[in-house]
């Protein structure tokens, strides 16, 4: 039995879905332990493509137990619509299948209001939120105002709770209170089925040596203690957040999956020194498909970034790394991998700089490898790859020095070379 952590290393949209579903096939949980549907998982399934947002990636396999933790921030009605959506496409969400915690916090509408004001107050210093009402509820977490999912149950409490916030703030006052608790608590009816002290099942399943998987959201670089501040998102995205959001202790562990795309995109605003903003990063657009899963919005796209591999290896305790997308360079005459920085005022460094300011202006330092130049997204067994592609993924390990257990070449599930357990 296995208690493991999967975490983006990079600025999210790594392909953690994807890998999430190939490793849920040996797993009886998968547990989603932060954020909210600002989270976009991509799961490609024959020729079906499912777009997850909120529940957990392991959805798909009829014997995997899902569990959105305490730590979540949720949307009823869009996990309501979520479950609608998955219900037409075959897969009937049953309490048996997705538990909800009855601690995690609830997005309300005045959430949503908040979170495009804030945006619009920002004028030049835009975040690039995705809009879903993230970052005021779990400041209203923080600061001890949220509504939980359990009190969605009592119309009662729920009222108390509504008309004694402080409603100074006009955005809130124009929303037509008695309407959100009549709705609110309709929804913790629908709801109510699924609820459940989801850190007692999920140490309980620890207990009786089942395999568990912990599903994180966004990535290492938008963890809002450990990422580029401020253009993060509000929650602990990286391995530490898996305790904290799903309610086990970190001696459960064993392992930390690392997801990172073998180069590097970002959506949103905020400092990105790779970045490619030439024919290259819109080469990387059209073959990586690099698109919003949950906005639409086109990311921006540059080379591979080790410093910010090892950054995301010490800040999670990385065991391996799943290395996935090696297909979009497939085309490449050379591919670069930035492994330095030169700071403006000229010093050479090796581990990423915590200011921003500092970080802003670093220059990044390239190395060349050869590409390999034919397509590998058939391949299924590592001694098939290219030996340029293999000198790539082996070069990777070395400068991160975290193994890499696993490569994906593809969206779809048999797309995935399994590196032999060493
Ligand atoms: P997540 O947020 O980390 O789950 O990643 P997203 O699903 O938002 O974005 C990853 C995108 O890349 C999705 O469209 C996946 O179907 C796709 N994808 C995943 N792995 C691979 C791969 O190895 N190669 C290619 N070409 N696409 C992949
Ligand atoms: P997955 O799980 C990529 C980004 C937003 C914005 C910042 C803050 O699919 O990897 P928020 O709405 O969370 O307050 O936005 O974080 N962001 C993501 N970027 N993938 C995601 O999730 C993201 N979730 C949030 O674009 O820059
Ligand atoms: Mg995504």
């Amino acid at each position: 039995m296995s208690v493991d952590v999967l975490v983006g290393t990079q600025w999210g949209d790594e392909g953690k879905g994807k890998i999430t579903d190939i490793l849920a096939a040996n797993t009886s949980l998968v547990v989603r332990y932060q954020g909210g549907n600002n989270a976009g998982h991509t799961v490609v399934v024959g020729n079906d493509t499912f777009k997850l947002h909120l529940i957990p990636s392991g959805i798909l396999y009829p014997n995997v137990c899902c569990i959105i933790g305490n730590g979540v921030v949720i949307n009823p009605a869009f996990l309501l619509e979520e479950m609608a959506i998955l219900k037409k496409k075959g897969i009937t969400i049953t309490p048996q299948k997705l538990k909800i915690s009855s601690t995690a916090h609830v997005i309300l509408p005045f959430h949503l209001n908040l979170d495009s004001a804030e945006e619009t107050d920002r004028k030049q210093k835009k975040i690039g939120t995705t809009g879903k009402g993230i970052g005021p509820t779990y400041t209203d977490k923080i600061s001890r105002n949220g509504i939980r999912i359990l009190d969605l149950l009592s119309k009662k409490t729920l009222r108390k709770k509504i008309v004694n916030r402080n409603w100074d703030n006009l955005i809130s006052k124009s929303l037509d209170q008695e309407k959100i608790i009549e709705e609110y608590y309709q929804y913790g009816q629908r709801l109510k089925p699924f609820i459940i002290d989801t850190s007692l099942y999920i140490n309980t399943a620890i207990d009786q040596n089942q395999n568990i998987l912990l599903e994180g959201a966004q990535g290492t670089m938008l963890d809002i203690d450990h990422g580029t501040y401020p253009f993060v998102t509000s929650s602990n995205c990286t391995s530490g957040g898996a305790c904290t959001g799903a309610g086990i202790g970190p001696n459960k562990i064993n392992n930390v999956i690392g997801i990172a795309k073998a180069y590097l995109t970002r959506v949103g605003e905020g400092p990105f020194p790779t970045e490619q903003n030439n024919k290259i990063g819109q080469h990387l657009i059209e073959k990586g498909a690099e698109y919003g899963t949950t906005t639409g919005r086109q990311r921006r796209c540059g080379w591979l970034d080790t410093l910010m591999l090892r950054y995301a290896a010490r800040i999670n305790g990385l065991t391996e790394i799943c290395l996935t997308k090696l297909d979009v360079l497939d085309q490449l005459q050379t591919i670069k991998i930035c492994n330095q920085y030169q700071t403006a005022d000229g010093r050479i460094i090796n581990e990423l700089p915590l200011d921003l300011e500092v970080f802003k202006t670093c220059t990044p330092i390239y190395e060349e490898i050869p590409g390999w130049e034919q397509n590998i997204s058939q391949i299924t067994q590592y001694a098939d790859l290219p030996n340029n592609a293999k000198k790539y993924v082996q070069y990777i390990s070395k400068l991160v020095d975290v193994k890499i257990s696993l490569i994906s070449v593809g969206s779809k599930r048999k797309q995935t070379i399994h590196l032999l357990k060493t």
